[in-house]
């Protein structure tokens, strides 16, 4: 155990300590001049040359050289799909030939920019260009007749200053990272070398010890969390529970980036969800921890099962489970200890975990309804069939594919009033501005109309970039169908890892071949386009193809955690292990202490990627230092 727990302690220390180094490294010299305070809208800052720049804006000067002519400049973000042009400054002629009138704007830098001058007073084409601007830059856009034989107009580009570069900071956390995995291999090497034979069948040992498998959310005990207040010589004897590491530390992973990304990720646009289409990694998280939820499901209640429980005991326990998790969830996404008491007219109903609580006992009763024993391991009888795991449940695949049709049906065929029918974009300044309060189609409208405007999420990840107004919730009703689907695939892989239990190969066969299928059913949805295809992948949404792009991820993800942690043993899963079987504690956990210190600070430069960036990460190091504490204090949250 000594050996187990020595490392386990060092790698804690280890991880600790870079997080502080880390801070230390990446903490500014001195505060620069942009300050905290908000930037002046930028419509009202022509003729003004000082301008506030923030976080992903770079400084850009329009000089118009232009003899009488007015210019007005729009602009467009490429990342913004079919959307209209939004004017960024009017820059009229100064009246002495010679001298430039000159605006300045702070522009974008997240995305290529799409810039568009044109005549004021005649409303017709000067230039039009497309740039990336860097983080913090100074640019001139020089607009001026050029006289080589025809008499032309061109718009240059010209670097004043050269940006920063946003994404060092995320190299550079890269690298401690990779820094600590290598120097704790190496510790760990060191550790084994003097009583290798000694401290591996210890580590085996203490593997053994740990009640590994875990309810569907996370927590270790099956016997409590699912079968009842177990009594020793009850009718729920304990069952040695299946070792399968792989899903605890796969949830983990899941977890621990949830963490991050809901902490801000550094204020990177990559780490938060998308605007609408599209994928990055803050929309990886969810649907994983849905899938490894379904997962789970299966795992926990074949065993219950298979030690003689009631079914009718378990449903009861299921639907405490479901409504337990609606209310926490009720009671996270309603926070109100800074903006004082909140109404109840202004209650947001769905979230993240009224979600799964939905999609739990959605998919737990469906699982328990259709429960078959697994039959005994057959790898050489000729009797099994290869897909045993898909045709003993065709009722519950029925049940599934019902249940996408009803969504295919309503988000394709309902009509929404004043919104085509089967929209799916944004609303908002999207599709020209000719639907703006479509937002979501049907399963905005459906949200809308069952819950209230006011009930519903108010701060959409469309509003920036695609300026919708209307509410939208991306935790929506509509959407929970597929996250059931989602579910549904996680439960799959629970069979695969059960009905070929000790058969790798098969299991990895099939890993491969689902990860195949699916990622070809994503191909076709989206013709491999952010936009362009029949159904794009859609976070806001939970669209199908975000949920087989997802599921294929996800079965690749266990391709390769399988092998490596369960069969050879060759990764722990440490310390992603710890969350993975706290997962409820820690979620609940970093919403409610989120504004807490330490797991945010006021920081130096509220403008500066590298300080959010460490705070977000030694907020989400903190975490796995408290499950890692939390797990050998043997203390779980189970509900
Ligand atoms: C720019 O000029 C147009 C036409 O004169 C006017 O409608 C618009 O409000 C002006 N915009 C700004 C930002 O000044
Ligand atoms: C350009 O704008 C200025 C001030 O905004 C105005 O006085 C002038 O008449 C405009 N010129 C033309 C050619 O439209
Ligand atoms: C700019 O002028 C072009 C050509 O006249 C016109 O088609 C376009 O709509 C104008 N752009 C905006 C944003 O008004
Ligand atoms: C940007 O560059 C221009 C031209 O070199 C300079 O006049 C201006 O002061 C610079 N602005 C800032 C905020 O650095
Ligand atoms: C969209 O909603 C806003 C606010 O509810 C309203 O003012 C506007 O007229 C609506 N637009 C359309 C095109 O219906």
């Amino acid at each position: 155990m000594d050996g187990a727990r020595g490392a386990g302690r060092a790698l804690a220390a280890l991880l600790l300590a870079a997080s502080v180094l880390s801070a230390a490294l990446l903490a500014p010299g001195g505060s620069p001049e942009h300050g905290a305070e908000a930037a002046p809208p930028r419509a009202d800052l022509d003729k003004k040359r000082h301008v506030e720049l923030k976080m992903d804006q770079a400084l850009l000067l329009i000089h118009n050289e232009l003899h009488g002519t007015n210019l007005t400049v729009y602009w467009n973000s490429e990342r913004c799909y079919h959307c209209s042009f939004q004017v960024l400054v009017n820059v009229s002629w100064s009246g002495k030939p010679g001298k430039p009138s000159i605006a300045a704007v702070a522009v974008s830098t997240q995305h290529g920019s799409i810039l568009q001058l044109n005549d004021t007073v005649e409303e017709k084409e000067v230039c039009r260009l497309e740039y990336k601007f860097g983080e913090f830059g100074n640019y001139s856009l020089l607009v001026k007749h050029v006289h080589n034989g025809v008499n032309e107009i061109a718009c240059d580009v010209v670097v004043n200053k050269n940006p920063i570069d946003s994404n060092l900071p995320v190299c550079v956390a890269f690298l401690i990272g990779v820094a600590i995995i290598i120097a704790v291999s190496f510790l760990r090497f060191l550790l084994s070398l003097d009583d290798f034979h000694n401290w591996i069948s210890k580590a085996i040992n203490s593997r053994e010890t740990d009640r590994l498998i875990n309810s569907e959310l996370g927590s270790p005990s099956r016997a409590d969390s699912l079968g009842g207040d177990t009594q020793p010589g009850g009718w729920c004897p304990p069952a040695s529970p299946p070792r399968l590491r792989c899903v605890d530390t796969f949830r983990g992973i899941a977890l621990i980036l949830m963490v991050f990304v809901n902490y801000g990720g550094g204020k990177y646009w990559y780490f938060k969800h998308s605007s609408w289409n599209g994928l990055t990694v803050a929309d990886l998280v969810f649907p994983w921890f849905v899938f490894i939820m379904g997962s789970s499901i299966f795992l926990s209640m074949t065993s219950i099962l298979q030690r003689g429980c009631s079914k009718l005991k378990l449903m009861g326990k299921i639907g405490w489970r479901s409504f337990l998790l609606i209310c926490i969830g009720m009671f996270i996404v309603n926070p109100n200890y800074c903006l004082g008491p909140l109404s109840w007219d202004k209650v947001r109903i769905p979230g993240v975990l009224q979600r799964l609580g939905v999609t739990y006992f959605v998919v737990a009763v469906l699982e328990l309804i259709f429960a078959k024993p697994v039959p005994e391991s057959c790898a050489s009888e000729r009797s099994c069939f290869s897909l045993r795991d898909i045709i003993f449940s065709w009722p519950q695949w029925l049940f599934i594919l019902m249940l996408e049709s009803i969504w295919l049906g309503l988000t394709f065929f309902l009509p929404v009033p004043g919104c085509p029918t089967g929209y799916l974009g944004p609303g908002g300044i999207g599709d020209l501005g000719k639907y703006p309060n479509c937002t979501g189609g049907a399963a905005g409208y459906i949200d809308r109309l069952l819950l209230g405007d006011d009930h519903i999420y108010q701060h959409p990840s469309s509003a920036v970039l695609y300026h919708t107004e209307v509410a939208y919730d991306p935790e929506g009703i509509l959407g929970t169908i597929n996250s059931i689907v989602m579910a549904f695939l996680g439960v799959q892989a629970g069979k695969i890892l059960l009905y070929y239990k000790d058969q790798t190969k098969d299991i990895l066969i099939r890993f491969t071949a689902w990860c195949c299928f699916l990622g070809l059913i994503s191909i076709a949805l989206t013709k491999i386009s952010e936009n362009e295809g029949f159904i794009p992948i859609n976070k806001n949404l939970w669209s199908i193809s975000y949920v087989t792009t997802l599921s294929s991820f996800a079965f690749f993800i266990l391709l390769i955690l399988y092998p490596i942690v369960d069969v050879k043993g060759l990764w722990t899963g440490t310390p992603f292990f710890y969350p993975g079987m706290n997962s409820i504690l820690v979620y609940v956990g970093h919403e409610v202490f989120e504004n807490y210190f330490p797991f945010q600070w006021k920081l130096g430069d509220n403008q500066s990627h590298k300080e959010h960036l460490t705070q977000n990460i030694v907020a989400s190091a903190l975490w796995v230092l408290i499950a890692y504490i939390l797990y050998k204090k043997k203390v779980f949250w189970k509900i």
